[in-house]
């Protein structure tokens, strides 16, 4: 099988440094196919081997170090590099050479999340053609930084290398970052940290007080957005393919905000900071994955930022925060925010079991993303049978003579990691867990052969190895696996609505990918040991709804680009009212962990479906004097409507109320079993020419709907025309301690009369929490 580790120093960032300072001569990329029968034995791993090759080739004076591309494990076994035609020569005199050739240039390949999200299939009439794959939108993001030798941020394939005219950023120079490190792509890079140096929170000494990246998460975030496509990329192994951004044209634009100290510190005036550059410079999207304690949004600073953004046309996506799947945890749920929840997509990783020595046992599927792909054979299974800490792998339950050197089955305890440090220190050599896909785990939680299953399956492992006497297990690493069904499903740990801060607007308001998302890491940063191999990562895979917001910044950044008339609220209605909620199974999307059918809590009005949001026929608009009719139906005084709005004399209208023009429908239920809400509502007609509508309910009994009128005429582009909604709830009281807070859903469509457009808006209703 494949091992793939990759290199051991921070070498990613040396060779480019080196080689940007070289003549190029006639260095080339080849692709070099290796015999790994012949691997010397030193090396553990093919890469290791790869990178010896490349590092015993350098070292000549006046000659350029080889640049490693990539290692390919799979479709062949090598490597391709950038080499001299004298380093070429003497690879090819090298034992375990079976060719290299010169690489030659083809389309660009597919990719999963914008194959997942319709991208690469929308034909001539996608929005990724459309929108000249986002050209010239500007995509602030403010995190922890980039990492700007990483391929993602290359400018090497951009249809344009000038920056846009009306770009007032800059990339400022600082520890390790020059400010010649911007490009085409990445043009612009800022870092914020005065405030947490102030406050004496330490930035960890390894961290760059400048806009490099150390923790890895702002590469990700921004590569996800708008990194440049880069082939063969994948996590030892995992999801390869062709890594790129959802708007690969389109420019980036990092500020800093985010360290790493102790965890990872963000001070809520160097957030501001960075957005207030971020508005100033003129970025058009801006993203954040990251959210402050709810209070009011007058003392929240990214919600006053981003009210600020919203008045100038910056649209503004924020993740909606990783605190499910219960009710009333989303961050970031103004309604001037687009509040991002997460999703998977149809990809996993397997890993399969087998009971009982030889391959003729039970054949279990599991998942693993352990960086060493190599079978394990005939392994010695442990479990804990009869004593229940033991069956659990509890803290110090169990002895180094029970496991030492054995696989250890463990049934679902509280905390994998826990139960792997058990393991661990009891000298186990690895872990099957039962999980029940509650807890957060990342790549690089693998530090040791884990392998997850089902409950169900943990069940008949535990059968088999009560049964068996010295029972065996192997494990293989079979990989990455696409077309996995149901997908997309609401992650478990994506915050779910309402949002307490404003109850009446359904937050989130969309979900996007963000589960097992490859996208561009610190290349120098260890992520793990595994035996005395140190390993490193280029591209990693990471979930949260951090990854979910970045997918949306790269959709708004297509929609701008094919519709810069269009507002920010605009965007989202046409995001919004597009958007699906069946599944690949097409059953109603499913929320984890129950995979009980999923409700506009969990996934808001539904996955962004980025093709037809490109053309969604109506929009819901809004303006920022809409907003603050809101925040005058949220009762805030003036001095709370000034602190976020800017406007020192905002007067509240008579009769003010929470009557957003919002492309969702939502009925609070105060501790009451019914109520009945009416909602005004005016849709534009953002379509070419003037279409009839007329519109079809949904809805649960409990819960009747009444729109007047039921037909709308709407003349060419731009035309306006108002309806009412009026919404009865009554339903049964929920018990004390529920903490379910959906009553009942259902849907209002305005369908186009002999038209293809469809414009699907979620009705829910809430219990307060
Ligand atoms: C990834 O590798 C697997 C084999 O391990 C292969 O089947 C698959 O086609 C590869 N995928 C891509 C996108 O290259
Ligand atoms: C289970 O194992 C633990 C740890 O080895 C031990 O302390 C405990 O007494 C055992 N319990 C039973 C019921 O045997
Ligand atoms: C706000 O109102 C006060 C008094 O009503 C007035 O003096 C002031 O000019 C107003 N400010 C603005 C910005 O309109
Ligand atoms: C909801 O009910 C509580 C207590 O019954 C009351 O204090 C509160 O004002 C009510 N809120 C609304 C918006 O009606």
């Amino acid at each position: 099988m494949n091992h793939q580790v990759l290199p051991l120093l921070g070498v990613s960032f040396f060779l480019v440094a080196c080689v940007a300072g070289a003549a190029e001569g006639d260095r080339r990329p080849y692709i070099v196919q290796m015999d790994v029968s012949a691997m010397p034995t030193p090396f553990t791993t093919h890469e290791g081997w790869y990178t010896s090759v490349l590092s015993s080739l350098a070292g000549k004076e006046e000659e350029a170090a080889p640049e490693h591309l990539y290692t390919y494990a799979h479709a062949m076994h090598g490597f391709s590099a950038v080499l001299t035609p004298r380093q070429l020569a003497e690879i090819q005199r090298m034992e375990g050479h079976v060719t290299a050739f010169p690489e030659t240039y083809a389309r660009l390949h597919t990719t999963r999340t914008p194959e997942f999200l319709g991208l690469t299939g929308g034909g001539a009439g996608g929005v990724w053609p459309a929108s000249k794959y986002g050209e010239d939108v500007i995509v602030g993001i403010v995190d922890t930084g980039v990492w700007p030798e990483s391929e993602s941020f290359s400018d090497a394939g951009m249809t344009t290398k000038a920056v846009p005219a009306r770009w007032k950023g800059a990339c400022e120079a600082g520890k390790a970052f020059k400010a010649s490190m911007c490009n085409g792509k990445l043009i612009g890079a800022r870092s914020f940290s005065k405030a947490l140096k102030q406050r004496g929170l330490a930035i960890a000494p390894d961290d760059y007080d400048s806009a490099r990246d150390y923790y890895g998460h702002g590469s990700h975030t921004s590569s996800t957005a708008a990194g440049s496509a880069v082939k063969g990329a994948s996590y030892f192994g995992y999801a390869n393919g062709t890594a790129t951004g959802i708007a690969p044209m389109a420019r980036l634009a990092m500020y800093k905000a985010v360290f790493s100290g102790d965890t990872l510190e963000s001070a809520s005036s160097d957030v501001l900071a960075a957005m207030d550059r971020a508005i100033a410079d003129g970025v058009d999207v801006m993203s954040l994955s990251l959210g402050f304690p709810e209070t009011s949004y007058d003392t929240n600073v990214i919600a006053i930022g981003a009210f600020a953004a919203m008045q100038k046309g910056i649209f503004v996506t924020c993740s909606a925060g990783n605190d499910g799947s219960d009710g009333y945890t989303i961050m970031n749920g103004a309604p001037w925010i687009t509040t991002v929840g997460a999703s998977t997509i149809d990809r996993e990783f397997t890993a399969t079991v087998t009971l009982g020595s030889g391959s003729g046992g039970k054949s279990i599927h599991g998942k693993s993303v352990y960086p060493e792909h190599t079978p394990i054979a005939d392994a010695d299974l442990y479990y804990g049978h009869g004593n229940k800490s033991k069956q659990k792998c509890d803290y110090s339950s169990l002895s180094r003579k029970e496991v030492s050197g054995k696989y250890v089955f463990c049934t679902a305890g509280e905390s994998l990691r826990e139960q792997m440090d058990e393991v661990q220190g009891a000298g186990g050599r690895g872990l099957i867990a039962a999980s029940n896909m509650k807890e957060f785990l990342q790549p690089t939680d693998y530090v040791m052969p884990l392998v997850l299953v089902t409950p169900s399956d943990g069940a008949a492992i535990q059968k088999f190895v009560t049964a068996t006497k010295a029972p065996k297990v192997s494990i293989r690493f079979v990989g990455t696996e696409l077309g996995v069904k149901p997908a997309p499903a609401v992650a478990y740990f994506s915050s779910r609505g309402p949002t307490q801060m404003s109850p009446a607007i359904l937050k989130p308001d969309i979900v996007a990918p963000g589960v097992d998302i490859l996208a561009a890491w610190v290349p120098n940063k260890e992520i793990m040991e595994i035996g005395k191999q140190k390993l490193y990562a280029k591209y990693m895979l990471v979930s949260g709804t951090s990854m979910a917001s970045p997918h949306v910044a790269g959709v708004v950044a297509l929609l701008r680009s094919a519709h810069p008339d269009w507002s920010p609220a605009a965007i989202r209605s046409a995001m919004m009212t597009t958007a699906y909620v069946k599944d690949n199974a097409n059953n109603v999307i499913v929320s984890m962990p129950n995979r009980s059918p999923g409700t506009p809590l969990d996934y808001g009005s539904g996955h962004v479906s980025p093709n037809q949001a490109t053309d969604p026929g109506l929009v819901y608009d809004a303006t920022a004097d809409d907003y603050v009719n809101f925040l005058c139906g949220l009762r805030y005084s003036s001095r709370q409507i000034a602190a976020v709005t800017g406007r020192r004399n905002a007067s509240c209208a008579a009769g003010a109320n929470l009557d957003l023009n919002y492309p969702s429908f939502m009925v609070i239920l105060n501790h009451t079993t019914s109520a009945t809400r009416t909602f005004k509502r005016v849709l534009t007609n953002v379509a070419g020419s003037a279409a009839k509508y007329s519109m079809s309910v949904t809805a649960p009994a409990g819960m009747k709907v009444t729109v007047t009128p039921s037909a709308l005429s709407f003349g060419g582009k731009g035309s306006k025309q108002g309806f009412s909604v009026t919404v009865q709830v009554s339903q049964v009281k929920r018990a004390v301690d529920d903490y379910s807070y959906i009553g009942n859903h259902g849907f209002l469509t305005w369908n186009e009369v002999g038209g293809k457009h469809a414009v699907r808006s979620p009705i829910v209703s809430a219990f307060a929490q």
